[in-house]
C-alpha cells in the first residue's frame, strides 16, 4: 500500500463549559461533542523523506503551522520514522470556524500514517500525540458523540444521538480561539451551567430539549466580536429552528433540525440574502 485515503469528519459542540482558567493558561472544559458529516478528505502518499501538504483550498497554509503538518512530525519523531509523506487535503469544512476543521485533519493525518506505515501506535499513544497537537484532536480521533472534560482530551463516549440533520452557518469573518477564551477571562463571566440533564437526556434516548442544557458560553464572547453571529442567530430562530447554538468558539452557527423542519431548511438555503456566508445542511454522524 503506498496511498491511503481517509475522512476526517468535522464536529459541532451541544455543549460548552468553562470551568475554570488553569495554571499552563488553558482551561477546564465541560464539552458534549457531536461528529457531523460534513468532512474532508485526505490522501496521504508514502515518501522518501519530510513533510508536503498539498490542498485544495487558497486560505489553507501548507507550512509548519498547518496542524496536519504537526501531526505527521509528530508520528515521525515519536515513531523515529525513516520515511516522510505527502499529505493531499481536499478541504471542504469551512476555517477557523468552530467546527475542528484543522484537529480534524491532524487526527486523520495521525490514524491514517499509523496504518499507512504499519506503525503499530497503541490507542494511548496515538491519543497522547494528538493530544500534543491540540485540545480538540483526541475527540476527531473516534468522533461519534461524547462528553469531553478537562482541556478537552479527557473523553467519555455517549450513546449516539439519534440522527439529526443539521444546517450550519457561518459568516465570513475568522475569529481566533486564543482571542475569545482570553476575553471569556477578562469579561470574568462564570455561569456554571449543569450538564447532567443533557447527559441523561442523550444517554437515555430521550427528546431533546432546548431547556434542558443546551449551553455555550463562548457564544456570548463571540457575538461580541462578530456581530454576525447574533444576526444569523436570531435569523434562525425566528424561522421556528429552536435548537440553535454557535459551535466552538465561533463563529459558525447550528440548527439541530426535527424532521418537520427540513424542507423549511432547504427553503431557507435556497433564499439565504446573506451571500457572503457558508450554509449548508449536514447531519449528525456516528460510527458505531
Ligand atoms: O488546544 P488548542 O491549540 O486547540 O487551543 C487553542 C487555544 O484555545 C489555546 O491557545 C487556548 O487559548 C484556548 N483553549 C483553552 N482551553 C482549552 C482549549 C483551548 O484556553 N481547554
Amino acid at each position: 500500500m503506498n496511498q491511503l485515503t481517509v475522512k476526517a469528519y468535522a464536529k459541532i459542540n451541544l455543549f460548552l463549559d468553562i470551568k475554570n482558567l488553569r495554571e499552563d493558561g488553558y482551561h477546564n472544559l465541560e464539552m458534549v461533542m457531536q461528529s457531523i458529516s460534513l468532512h474532508d478528505t485526505i490522501t496521504l502518499y508514502k515518501k522518501d523523506n519530510g513533510i508536503k501538504i498539498e490542498t485544495n483550498h487558497s486560505k489553507l497554509t501548507n507550512g509548519e503551522e498547518n496542524l496536519a503538518y504537526k501531526a505527521a512530525q509528530a508520528v515521525i519523531n515519536r515513531t523515529k520514522l525513516a520515511q516522510g509523506i505527502k499529505i493531499f487535503i481536499d478541504k471542504k469544512i469551512p476555517i477557523a470556524a468552530g467546527l475542528a476543521g484543522g484537529s480534524t485533519d491532524a487526527a486523520a493525518v495521525i490514524n491514517g500514517m499509523n496504518k499507512l506505515y504499519d506503525l503499530n501506535l497503541g490507542e494511548k499513544e496515538i491519543h497522547n500525540i494528538a493530544f500534543e497537537i491540540g485540545s480538540d484532536v483526541p475527540f476527531c480521533l473516534k468522533g461519534g458523540t461524547a462528553f469531553a472534560t478537562k482541556r478537552g482530551e479527557k473523553l467519555r463516549y455517549l450513546r449516539p444521538l439519534k440522527k439529526h440533520k443539521v444546517l450550519l452557518v457561518k459568516p465570513p469573518e475568522m475569529v481566533s480561539t486564543k482571542k475569545v477564551y482570553n476575553l471569556y477571562d477578562e469579561y470574568n463571566i462564570s455561569k456554571d451551567i449543569p450538564v447532567k440533564k443533557l447527559l441523561d437526556i442523550i444517554n437515555n434516548n430521550k427528546e431533546l430539549n432546548i431547556e434542558d442544557g443546551w449551553a455555550n458560553v463562548l457564544e456570548l464572547i463571540t457575538k461580541r466580536l462578530v456581530p454576525d453571529v447574533k444576526i444569523i442567530k436570531d435569523k434562525l430562530l425566528d424561522q421556528g429552528f429552536k435548537f440553535t447554538m454557535m459551535t466552538g468558539s465561533g463563529p459558525t452557527v447550528f440548527s439541530l433540525l426535527d424532521k418537520k423542519d427540513i424542507d423549511l431548511a432547504y427553503n431557507v438555503i435556497n433564499n439565504w440574502p446573506r451571500t457572503d456566508d457558508f450554509i449548508t445542511l449536514t447531519e449528525t454522524k456516528n460510527f458505531n
